[in-house]
């Protein structure tokens, strides 16, 4: 798995106690480095080191030497902090089209009743798999059981070890362009670190934001990024949807950069001090003012919220409500979580109540309370989640199913369905697209 170099002999550091993740954004790149603690299973974060992010425009690699770069800034800036070499890292990416395909797949066990064994979750898994069919240049990033039924009763947490006589499953495959994948690994390799993993943004934010509770009643998670808001929707304890919309908080700075007709990094400077989403009534001569290189500024207040909170309106209410009614999902009593950078500005947590009409929490990485202070805040809830993710991961291997399960855990040769016919499964598609990218 994931793992540290042993840079000196003294070194007390053993590979597999540390897990390291890394961050792509589109502000900044971020790299977190936990220790396992003992046989817990749990790792505590040790380390964040982070850099601005170049090279990556809505999520997407757009400059490969730029990222390279930052890359190595920030994997550097985590080394001196925990004061190691790294080796290898599980990467956490966006990008657009991004699709979760939902597919059903059922299985017989026979014509009496008997318990469910794991080959009959790989099985069900497989069969939901054969239905779907992956477009040239695309491949399967992860797959995802969201609901298993037995005998027809629904909302089956595990299947295994219960008796039954015909498992069902909803199964979601995240499918991803294998050119952005590649880009990705090639960007993460040149800078120095091996890839342990890939994970799709959204996944890792709600993982590192959701409380147990959220994640079982059912809630909506958005990071509001820099050029990307990741999106996913959670329900009795398993994610039913995750997408990624190139839409984040730099839109926010260019509309008001084009309303005042000042660069963006003014722009940014203003967006962080304004009060654009407060509740007061503002009257017709609140003005912003401000000198610039020189010159004097003068904006009507309403003016400026009134465009911000249009774009921010647009993005929930439109964007955002679509990928909520294509997760299928209706009750989320757990209401909206917003994190990432996007989620400081002052009174949007107000303001998106109303919009949206659900209860709206500003969401600090769980773990912010154990990491290193003055990188603990909502900008860091994605790189916290790659470790909850991984740690998730390995207490249970059938829950987020991605390349590392088939290709390097798994041998193929490992009776994964052993017996199935010995077709070219979309299984076996995705093990060989791994085997010829990595
Ligand atoms: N105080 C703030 N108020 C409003 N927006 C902010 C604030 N701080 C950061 N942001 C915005 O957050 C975004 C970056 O969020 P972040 O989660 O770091 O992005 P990414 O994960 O894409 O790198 C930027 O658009 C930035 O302008
Ligand atoms: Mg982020």
């Amino acid at each position: 798995m994931v793992s540290f170099m042993r840079n000196s002999a003294s070194s007390a550091y053993r590979g597999s106690e540390f897990l390291v993740g890394l961050d792509l954004g589109t502000s900044k790149i971020t790299v977190v480095v936990a220790e396992r603690e003992g046989p817990s299973g749990e790792a505590q974060i040790i380390g964040i080191g982070q850099a601005p992010s170049t090279g990556i425009r809505k999520g997407q690699i757009v400059n490969i030497d730029q990222t390279v770069k930052s890359l190595k800034r920030a994997i550097e800036d985590a080394e001196n902090m925990v004061g190691q070499n790294l080796s290898e890292a599980t990467v956490a990416f966006s990008g657009a089209n991004v699709q979760s395909i939902k597919k059903k797949g059922l299985i017989s066990l026979g014509r009496s009743p008997r318990t469910v064994i794991r080959f009959d979750i790989e099985r069900v898994i497989e069969s939901a798999q054969n239905d779907l069919s992956v477009p040239g240049g695309q491949m399967i990033l992860h797959t995802i059981p969201v609901e298993y039924s037995l005998d027809g009763t629904s909302g089956i947490d595990d299947p295994l070890g219960m008796a039954g006589m015909r498992l069902e499953i909803e199964l979601m495959s995240v499918i991803v362009p294998v050119a952005i994948v590649q880009n990705v690994k090639n960007c993460v390799t040149r800078a120095g670190l091996g890839v342990s993993g890939l994970v799709i943004k959204p996944l890792a934010s709600s993982l590192g934001a959701l409380t147990s509770e959220e994640i079982v009643v059912g809630s909506v998670v958005v990071d509001f990024g820099g050029g990307t808001c990741g999106v996913s929707v959670f329900s009795e304890g398993r994610p039913k949807h995750l997408a990624v919309i190139s839409v984040g908080g730099e839109h926010i700075t260019n509309d008001i950069a084009v309303v005042l007709k000042i660069p963006t990094n003014k722009a940014e400077e203003i967006k962080k001090e304004l009060s654009l989403f407060s509740d007061s009534i503002l009257a017709e001569q609140d003005k912003l003012e401000f000198e610039y290189m020189g010159r004097a500024y003068a904006c009507p207040l309403d003016k400026l919220t009134d465009v911000v909170q249009c774009r921010v309106e647009e993005l929930f209410s439109i964007y955002i409500k679509n990928e909520i009614a294509a997760s299928g999902v209706t009750s989320l009593p757990g209401g909206l979580v917003i994190t990432g950078g996007g989620s400081k500005s002052a009174g949007i947590d107000q303001y998106l109540a109303k919009l949206v009409n659900m209860p709206v929490r500003v969401s600090l990485p769980l773990d912010s309370g154990r990491m290193p202070p003055s990188r603990n805040g909502v900008e860091y809830t994605c790189a916290a989640g790659i470790i909850r993710y991984v740690l998730e991961k390995e207490r249970d291997p059938l829950k987020y199913i991605d390349y590392s399960f088939e290709s390097e855990n798994i041998n193929i040769a490992d009776p994964i369905v052993p017996a199935l016919p010995a077709k070219k499964t979309v299984f076996q598609n995705v093990v060989n697209l791994f085997k010829e990218l990595f």
